[in-house]
Parts: structure tokens; sequence; C-alpha cells
């Protein structure tokens, strides 16, 4: 099997991985490809599909060849199988085997492993889109909605890049896996996705960019984890979908960053100096910045439910099997076994909140989630930067960790943001002032009325500084079909 970092086209699947001499693995994408497809067609409203969208495309997994940027309809979008060059003598990064040779094929002891976190992870990424699905309908520019299509397609390439593993090495059970991927959807009642935060709503354009800051930032701690695989294609695969994560998350800081800089013109421009002052805030069209506080604190904390318990075994057995590693494991300095460290872990006894020391391997979640909220402190710092440039007097920060949470030793417990126990009573009672309400939320949707001329905003988001591909202010980034 040749692998080289330009893209073959000799099959419908465009790919690196030279499927065309692989005939069971083509044999079955083809079968699986028609579902995905249907799937997309029944998703994203008609009228998107047939319009041409400015996309950028992976023609390469080379720093030049992955980002081409043409119209293109989506569902004609040209998905495919792309793998990060393999590295030469690649090793096992962690636990009982590490040293060893990197595993090409699949280790038979570890089988229901690997593919249960290939399936989690693949499960992921159709749920977003399914999530994103009617944003289209309200987008508040040609920018915006561009920007929510190329990260709904490239969520649609990364369940590709898990579909490919599955039918790749897991032969008969990889295939079944495959079609859940398409049967399960998000919100459903019989059938849902997987992990929590993928079945909640994503109702208007100020969820999507927290969404795509917070949510796809923990795919991205996933990814970096998975892309130290010892399972080299694992590795390989994650390695390129963090290329294209990147731009998910630019997405989601210019985005919230845009919303905060027209609240803070309207304020100044309107002579209100109080940021709480918030009905006068919302007669000028714009989401004030509690509100918008709020709305973060609910996506950091559904989003940090996603690491799983602060003490796992399944995590620490992944670790030892060299299967999942640490956030950029090949930098740490240690034995990478973790045979007799310990890592401080948040514990709840009692009423009280302390911290407690637990053996390293049990802490992994705990220390992914820990670089996760160190990754996403950056935001917010530079959103507050903003903030004080224009002279409003407010800043956002990240509740603690033990609020509103409904996975690990925190589920469940009254605790305010700032991280005291108190009463269910007092937290039902102060609940609104700290997550946001049915009225917050429908103020918001208010304001969600689409802008479709190319160059115009909607008024309570600030244009973008840069056009996608330095595109002048009035490009017209989708040729819109309104039939
Ligand atoms: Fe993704
Ligand atoms: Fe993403």
């Amino acid at each position: 099997m040749s692998i080289s970092s330009s893209v073959a086209y000799d099959t419908l699947i465009p790919n690196n991985v030279g499927l065309s001499s692989d005939k069971r693995v083509l044999k079955g994408l083809q079968t699986w490809h028609p579902g995905y497809i249907d799937w997309w067609n029944k998703l994203i409203p008609q009228k998107f599909q047939q319009s041409p969208v400015y996309l950028r495309t992976a023609v390469g997994v080379d720093p030049k060849g992955w980002a081409k940027f043409d119209y293109v309809k989506m569902p004609e979008y040209r998905w495919g199988i792309l793998l990060a060059p393999q590295v030469e003598d690649r090793t096992i990064p962690c636990g009982e085997h590490t040293g060893d040779p990197a595993w090409q094929e699949v280790p038979g002891e570890y089988r229901a492993m690997l593919r249960r976190l290939i399936v989690i992870q693949g499960d992921t990424e159709p749920a977003s889109i399914e999530q994103q699905r009617f944003l289209g309908n309200t987008a508040p520019s040609q920018y915006d909605l561009r920007n929510l299509f190329q990260v709904n397609v490239e969520e649609g390439r990364h369940l590709w890049a898990m579909v490919y593993l599955l039918h790749k090495y897991f032969g008969r059970d990889g295939r079944e896996e495959a079609d859940g991927l398409l049967q399960r959807s998000s919100g459903s009642e019989e059938a849902p996705r997987m992990l929590g935060a993928f079945n909640e709503e994503t109702p208007d354009w100020l969820s999507f960019f927290l969404f795509t800051y917070f949510t796809d930032r923990d795919g991205k701690m996933q990814l970096e984890s998975l892309a130290q695989s010892g399972f080299d294609p694992l590795s390989r695969t994650c390695r390129f979908m963090i290329t294209e994560e990147a731009h998910h998350m630019f997405v989601g800081e210019t985005g919230v960053g845009r919303v905060i800089q027209r609240t803070c013109d309207a304020m100044n421009a309107a002579g209100i100096d109080d940021p709480y002052d918030i009905d006068k805030i919302r007669e000028l069209g714009v989401i004030d910045l509690p509100t918008i506080q709020k709305k973060l604190a609910l996506h950091y904390t559904l989003s940090l439910d996603l690491f799983g318990r602060e003490v796992s075994t399944n995590a620490a057995n992944a670790f030892n099997a060299g299967i999942k590693a640490r956030f950029m494991e090949h930098k740490i300095d240690d034995d990478h076994k973790l045979e007799d460290a310990t890592y401080p872990v948040c514990q709840y006894e009692d009423g009280v909140v302390k911290t407690v020391d637990a053996p390293a391997l049990t802490a992994i979640n705990m220390r992914l989630r820990d670089d996760y909220t160190k990754d996403a402190s950056g935001g917010l710092k530079r959103w507050n930067k903003a903030i004080e440039k224009s002279g409003v007097d407010f800043k956002f920060t990240l509740p603690h960790e033990g609020f509103n949470r409904k996975i690990g030793v925190f589920a469940g417990i009254p605790i305010t943001p700032t991280g005291e126990t108190i009463s269910q009573e007092q937290w039902d009672a102060k609940a609104h002032e700290w997550l946001p309400t049915k009225a917050d939320g429908d103020f918001i949707q208010s304001l969600m009325v689409p802008c479709y001329e190319a160059g115009e905003y909607a008024g309570w988001i600030a244009p973008p500084r840069v056009g996608i591909d330095n595109k002048e202010g009035d490009f017209e980034y989708i040729k819109l079909h309104m039939a």
C-alpha cells in the first residue's frame, strides 16, 4: 500500500491511503457512501445544498496542499481520507509497551478498547453537524454562513476518517459500527448520540460560536491525545484532523469576540456605562455581556463533562495499553508509565471541596481536562482585553469546576460559579443569574434574522477584521439559490 502526501482522485473517494489497490476497503466505503450522502441531503436545508459555497478542500496533507479554496456545492464536496505522513521508527509513547515499535495493525488484546475510542470520537463528528443544521436559516452574514458550512463539511470529513479506520482495521463489526454512526442522531429519544453535550441544541449563533470555542476544543484535546496513540493509523489520522480543528476554534473565538465588540461599541455610542443595565442594552439590539457570561458558563461546563470522571480506570487502561496518551505526551519529561506518580484531583467530601493526590495513572482524564482549561482561558483573556480597551467595566470568567456538573465527583452537587457549596434551594433561587434562562434564549432568538447580502452584517455582531482567504469585505462567499 503506497502512502504519499498527495491525494489520489482515481476513486470516488479522494485519499492518500492507496484505496484503489485496497479493493476490500474501497468496496466497503463505496457501500457506506450513499447512506452518508443521503444523511447529508436530508440534514442541511435544500436551498443551501444547491448553492455554491467558497470552501477550502484538502488536496494534500503537506502544509501547501491542504487548503485550496473554491466554490463547491456541499453535496459535491470531496470528502476524503487523509492521513498525516508516517513518522519513521515511531514507537509507542506510553504505558507498559513504551518504546516498542508503534502498531501498524490492531493489537488483538486492545481491539475492543480501540474500537470503542474510535466509535466515540466518530460519533461526535456527525452529531455537531446535526446540532447546527438549522443555523443557516438565520446566518448573520455570508461570511459566517460560509464558516458554518466549512466547519460542517470538515466534521463530515472527520466522520469519514473514523469510518475508514473502522472499515480498514475492524472487519465486520467495524462496518456495523460505521453504519451505526449514521443511525444515531443528536437529541433523538430512541437513538441519541453517545455523549451528553452532543445531544444539546445549538439554537442560535452565539451558541454556535461558544460551541466551536469550548466543545470543539474538547475535540482538539481528545484528538491530541489520540494523535499520540501507539496505534499508528489512528495517530496519523488524528494528526491531520487537528490541523482542520484549529479553524473551528478560530471561528468560535473570533465569533464570540465580534459579538462582544458590537455590544461594547453600541453601549459606548448610546452612552451606557453599566453593563448590567440589561433592558437598555437589549433595546440597542445587541447581546448584553452578562448574558454572554451565562452562555459561556453553560458551554464550558457541558464541555468539562465530556472529559469523563476525574478518576477513571478506563482512562488508566487506555494509557497503560499505549492506546491513548496525555496531551503532548512526547514533550513530557517522565517515565511515561506513571507507576508511582500522583496527580492532584478535586474531591467532594462532607460538603467540602478539597484537593487530594490520586495515582496519576487513574487521573489521566483530570490532567487532560486541566490542560483543556488552560487552553480555553486564552480566548477569555483576549476577550477581556478588548472589553477593557472599549472602556466597559466587565470581565468574563470561567466558573469553578464543580459548577453545574453532570459527570464526575461534582455531579448534581449545588456549587456556585466561585466554588462555594450551598443548599439546593439556594442554588435553584440563584441559577437564573448563572445560567441562561428561557427569556435570555428568547431574546437572543429575536435577534436571529438572516442577513444574506454580501458584505453586510446583522446588527448584533461586528464584521471580521479580515476575510477568509484574504477576500475583500463584500466578497460573495456563497451564491445563494433562494428558490
Ligand atoms: Fe471534528
Ligand atoms: Fe471541529
